[in-house]
């Protein structure tokens, strides 16, 4: 039997957020298939600051929300960027920053939020996404909400020395009005 989704909101934005950011930012367990420097720390907290500041006011390109529970506890975030307004598709990337909150179906429910939004509001027709080909956890969690796979992109991310490949995913609107049923 399929289980109950949690419920998550996604909220633009606050320089508040940058604590956690930081925090989770410095998490390599976290970070390990991000598309990060690998020099540690990645970044300052100024650094981070400075990024949340850019996507607040979006001068990065950057459509970036932040995760919050159901009682607003803020967990992590997750974003649209490369967005192509010719051909309606944009990369989705998301991050469950607080590890107590893995696997619990947040990352699914933030996910559905954010494709509701970018098919919706954004007017996007694909969302796409590429994941670490090791990243088993998450290419799981992206076929719940009906993303298939595209292809291998081959060496695609050079991670501490070693080039690793890149699944490429995508979820149409049609395939997920359908899943969803949104009116
Ligand atoms: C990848 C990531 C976003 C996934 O988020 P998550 O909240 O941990 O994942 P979810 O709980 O939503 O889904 C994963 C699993 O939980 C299960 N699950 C647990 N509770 C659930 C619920 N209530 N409802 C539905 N599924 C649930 C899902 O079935 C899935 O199980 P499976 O792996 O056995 O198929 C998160 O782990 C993360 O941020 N990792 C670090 C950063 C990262 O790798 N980002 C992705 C880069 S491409």
């Amino acid at each position: 039997m399929q289980k109950q989704l949690p419920i998550v909101r996604l909220r633009n934005l606050i320089i508040e957020d940058t604590d956690d950011r930081f925090k989770w930012c410095m998490d390599e367990e976290v970070t390990k298939h991000l598309n990060m420097p690998d020099k540690y720390p990645p970044f300052t907290i100024e650094e981070t600051r400075i990024w949340i500041e850019m996507c607040i006011n979006k001068t990065n390109g950057y459509e970036q929300k932040a995760i919050l529970t159901e009682d607003g506890k803020h967990i992590g975030w997750i974003d649209l960027k490369n967005i192509d307004s010719l051909n309606k598709h944009a990369e989705l990337g998301i991050t469950i920053g607080d590890k107590n909150y893995w696997g619990k179906g947040y990352g699914i429910a933030a996910m559905n939020e954010m494709l509701k939004f970018g098919f919706q509001e954004v007017g996007l027709n694909k969302i796409w996404l590429r994941v670490e080909v090791d990243n088993e956890k998450a290419i799981s969690s992206y076929k719940r909400p009906g993303y298939v796979e595209e292809g291998i992109l081959r060496q695609d991310r050079l991670r501490k020395g070693t080039y690793v490949d890149r699944l490429r995913m995508s979820i149409l609107k049609e395939e997920f009005l359908v899943e969803k049923i949104i009116r």
